[in-house]
């Protein structure tokens, strides 16, 4: 009896305890960092280096705010973007990725109701959307990704005694704050460009409204095929990611999308398709898949031609949205609508766009490559950039 009357008083106690907490608990006290946002170097930007990377973003200082336009399947509301992330980028446009696996976290929607950000966390819910619906594994794999490297988000950054993984608290705060003051949809609208079936607009038609809605910041878009698919948002940072001063500048990278004949679908759903592309690999090869049967035949040699000979393995260097190749001949360019690579070649920007689970090479935003034949045994064709021969193709970039 009395150790049931223990037991009540003990239930008492302890419910007493959780009620006069929750105050403290919700909403989040926010963290601070402790720097100072109005003075320091702005990422990238410092004349020489830097010490205290607590308080300045580095090396991965040029920030991007990603986000979605998913239409196949759609996600979130029919007038807003979605959320991809928030990406430290190198100042050169490399990038870090997966930093430290320690911190890892699992349960990202525990982490923020249990300190405090349950309404950081309803906003993702609605706006930071897996096009599979897996949104615990696609915040997840965001802050294991990108978020851990952060420099300004290490633990030993934030005030002593911060709770495990506050920091990444901090990140999805950050990412939320961020993508609220970049309203993509709205910004379109009010410069009369809206979804639609039918309509189609040009790059620069889509580039300059932003442009103008944003201040005259220009964003960088995707594009799959020809509908609208994603953006980019560009900024520097003075001081930490918990608190700092995200600066606003303009994409270093053109648009993957093609120039004119744009669709920015509507929001009606369809068949799903990944959220994340595979990431770039540094060391490729280069498949050719034929759109004609869907099939591979072959792939590149190292000057860039078409075989079905042993692939050569090419270097990648720089982010999907640009990046540079080269072969064991050199590096490898477009030149007058060819492919090559070699000592003489001057190196030409491609970018990588996702397709189901493939990577494709594209040149100017164009995926569609031609030859002039289809090679077998020990024959070899020249590579062209777009459908003006007769047969076509995509390639495809696997890891070497
Ligand atoms: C800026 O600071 C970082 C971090 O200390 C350093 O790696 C980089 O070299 C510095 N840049 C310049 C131009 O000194
Ligand atoms: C192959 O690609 C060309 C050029 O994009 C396109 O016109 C054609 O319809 C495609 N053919 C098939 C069967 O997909």
């Amino acid at each position: 009896m009395s150790f049931l009357v223990l037991l009540l008083c003990f239930a008492t106690v302890l419910a007493g305890r959780l009620v006069s907490l929750e105050p403290l608990v919700s909403p989040r006290q926010d963290i601070a960092s402790e720097c100072s946002a109005s003075s320091g170097s702005l990422s990238c930007h410092n004349t020489s280096s830097v010490t205290n990377l607590c308080c300045f973003e580095s090396p991965g200082g040029l920030l991007l705010q990603t986000q979605f336009w998913d239409t196949d399947p759609s996600t979130g509301p029919d007038d807003s973007w979605t959320i991809h992330g928030l990406w430290p980028d190198n100042c050169d446009g490399t990038f870090e990725q997966s930093c430290d696996p320690s911190r890892a976290y699992t349960n990202i929607a525990s982490l923020l109701t249990g300190q405090g950000a349950s309404d950081t966390l309803a906003f993702m819910q609605q706006f930071w959307i897996d096009i599979n619906g897996l949104n615990e594994q696609f915040w997840e794999h965001e802050w294991a990704k990108h978020g851990t490297c952060m420099s300004t988000l290490i633990p030993h950054c934030l005030p002593s005694g911060s709770p495990s993984g506050a920091e990444a608290v901090a990140y999805f705060q950050t990412v939320v704050k961020l993508f609220k003051s970049l309203p993509t949809y709205k910004w379109l609208a009010d410069q009369g460009i809206t979804p639609s079936s039918t309509a189609t607009f040009s790059l620069s038609q889509i580039t300059n409204a932003l442009t103008t809605a944003s201040g005259g910041f220009k964003p960088a878009l995707q594009c799959e095929g020809s509908n609208l698919n994603a953006i980019s948002w560009y900024f520097n940072l003075r001081g930490s990611v918990i608190d700092g001063e995200f600066v606003p500048i303009s994409s270093p990278i053109s648009s993957t999308c093609p120039s004119t004949g744009l669709h920015y679908p509507l929001k009606t759903g369809g068949s799903g398709s990944p959220t994340d592309p595979p990431d770039l690999p540094l060391q490729s090869h280069v498949q050719a898949i034929m759109n004609s049967t869907g099939t591979v035949v072959g792939g590149l040699l190292s000057l860039g031609t078409w075989s079905t000979q042993t692939l050569a393995t090419y270097t990648l260097a720089g982010t999907q949205s640009s990046f540079t190749m080269k072969s064991s001949k050199g590096p490898c360019g477009v030149d007058a609508g060819t492919f090559k690579c070699g000592t003489d070649v001057a190196s030409t920007p491609f970018s990588a766009v996702a397709s189901g689970d493939r990577l494709l090479l594209a040149s100017g935003g164009n995926t569609v490559f031609s030859s002039d034949g289809v090679p077998s045994g020990q024959t070899v064709f020249a590579v062209f950039t777009g459908s003006g021969h007769s047969q076509t193709y995509t390639l495809s970039i696997v890891s070497a």
